[in-house]
């Protein structure tokens, strides 16, 4: 490497050498042990469905950055709206301005929101819209002169986000392992996945099961003191997991039942990953009190989230007994006319044929996945609209099956790294779900990349004795 000349060059310099590199960023997830020396895989450009790394390899993005690109990388529509905005107006402060794409996005969403959904306020993310939604549940609680109405339920499984409120409500395995929270606020439910029922009993029995478990912390607990219930219609970050078809629709009127808020966590399924803006009604038949979603609504291509809410909630506020009091909630960058004109933008791609696509091409995708299911270390594909989750199983007989379950998809991705796809890697699990401009030839590349991903994994897992096909 040339000697550094100057400022410049030596800043260069120094990052160019990757270790050195490193040092600096933290990244997102790190373990103790490994805290700033993360050598994660370095992204230098994309295209569409693909991404390029620094050694030039380039992979399809098989999870879509993070459930997010929906409309592809690199959409010169998108980058042209946003220094269009900028060069307009970049900014206005929220607590005591508007600006014209805020109001403008809101009311399309309004427009194609389910039931009364009718108001929107815009966040910074899924954490922020997340924890905007608690806020105003436990506002409106204390509002309506009922403070003790604060319980939140979730469930085993799900994942809400990163700010300690949100992130109270997750509950995937080892989310609180050494991580603090408003326990005392929150009660799980168990997970709704049906491939990991109790044994012997059937789906229909599951889900049976599963509503009463809510019927009885609802009586232990008390339904003066629930505030409301927090569900992804599919838990996408606990492993696309599918909950038994009629489950949504009877949590939902066991919440109507009970006064108990009804939030629809729609972060990842809005805006078009199963074919619709929302899915909450199109897909689940569901109207919820209160919609957050984030990640597709700017294709990732600007940090904005945002709550759905009621008319009936904002008019039970209005007329009130106490019409002073303040919702103390704003963030900087709520409403960001940056965020909200790509927003726009990205609503009217998806609406340009985007939408019709998803929905034609994802039984082929979804089937393309499922014929994995017949190599030996697949337990099973699952999955709706483009978002699908690969689940390994570990042989009883492995010689250390908690090892093998912790490393199967970070194996896995990295052998389909090897073949051209970059998969996300869930402990025993891999998640798929590609920008929707993915065709039908790409899904076969996708698929045949994970075929011989899984079967090289198996491979390695039996030469090194971790495990025997059954
Ligand atoms: C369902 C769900 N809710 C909330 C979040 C948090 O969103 P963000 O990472 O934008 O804060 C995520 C992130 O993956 C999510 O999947």
């Amino acid at each position: 490497m040339n000697k550094p000349v100057n400022n410049a060059d030596a800043l260069r310099h120094k990052a160019d050498r990757s270790p050195q590199r490193r040092v600096h960023l933290i990244q997102a997830a790190p373990t103790a042990g490994s805290i700033g020396t993360e050598a994660k895989e370095l992204i230098t450009s994309a295209e569409d469905i693909y991404v390029t790394d620094d050694s030039g390899r380039k992979l399809i993005d098989g999870p879509a950055g993070m459930w997010c690109i929906n409309v592809g990388h690199r959409n010169q529509i998108l980058a042209d709206v946003m220094r269009d905005q900028a060069m307009s107006l970049t900014y206005s402060t929220p607590w005591y301005t508007s600006n014209e794409p805020a109001e403008k996005l809101a009311e399309m969403l309004a427009e194609r929101a389910p039931g009364d959904l009718n108001h929107a306020f815009f966040t910074t993310g899924g954490s922020s819209a997340v924890e905007t939604a608690i806020r105003l549940v436990q506002f409106y609680n204390n509002v309506r002169e009922r403070p003790q109405k604060k319980l939140l339920v979730s469930r085993q499984g799900s994942y809400h986000g990163s700010t300690y409120l949100s992130a109270s409500l997750n509950g995937r395995p080892r989310d609180h392992d050494w991580m603090d929270g408003a326990g005392d606020l929150v009660r799980k439910l168990s997970c709704p996945n049906p491939f990991h029922r109790p044994q012997g009993l059937s789906v229909e029995a599951f889900d049976d099961f599963l509503i009463d478990e809510f019927r009885a912390l609802i009586r232990k607990e008390g339904a003066d003191r629930i505030a409301a219930f927090i569900a992804e219609p599919i838990q996408a970050s606990g492993g696309v997991l599918m909950s038994p078809p009629n489950y949504l629709k009877r949590m939902r009127a066991v919440c109507a039942e009970n006064d108990i808020f009804f939030i629809a966590d729609e972060v990842v399924t809005a805006f078009g990953r199963l074919g619709h803006i929302f899915a909450s009604d199109d897909v689940f038949g569901i109207q919820p009190d209160m919609i957050t979603f984030a990640k597709g609504v700017t294709s990732g291509y600007f940090p904005l989230g945002g709550v759905m809410v009621s008319d009936r909630l904002i008019d039970d506020l209005r007329r009130s007994n106490h019409p002073k009091a303040a919702f103390v909630h704003g963030l900087t960058y709520s409403s960001h006319p940056i965020g909200c004109a790509v927003a726009i933008r990205n609503i009217e791609l998806l609406e340009d044929g985007l939408l019709e696509h998803v929905r034609e091409i994802a039984p082929y995708f979804q089937a393309q996945l499922r014929t994995l299911e017949d190599i030996p270390l697949v337990g099973e594909v699952r999955g709706a609209g483009l978002m699908a989750g690969i689940e390994c199983v570990a042989d009883a007989r492995a010689e250390n099956p908690l090892d093998l379950d912790l490393t199967v998809g970070k194996r896995i991705d990295f052998h389909c790294q090897e073949n051209g796809l970059l998969v996300r890697p869930l402990i025993n699990m891999c998640v798929m779900s590609p920008p929707l401009t993915i065709s039908r030839s790409q899904i076969d590349s996708m698929t045949e990349a994970l075929r011989k991903g899984i079967e090289a994994t198996a491979r390695d897992l039996i030469r090194e004795g971790l495990w025997r096909p059954a």
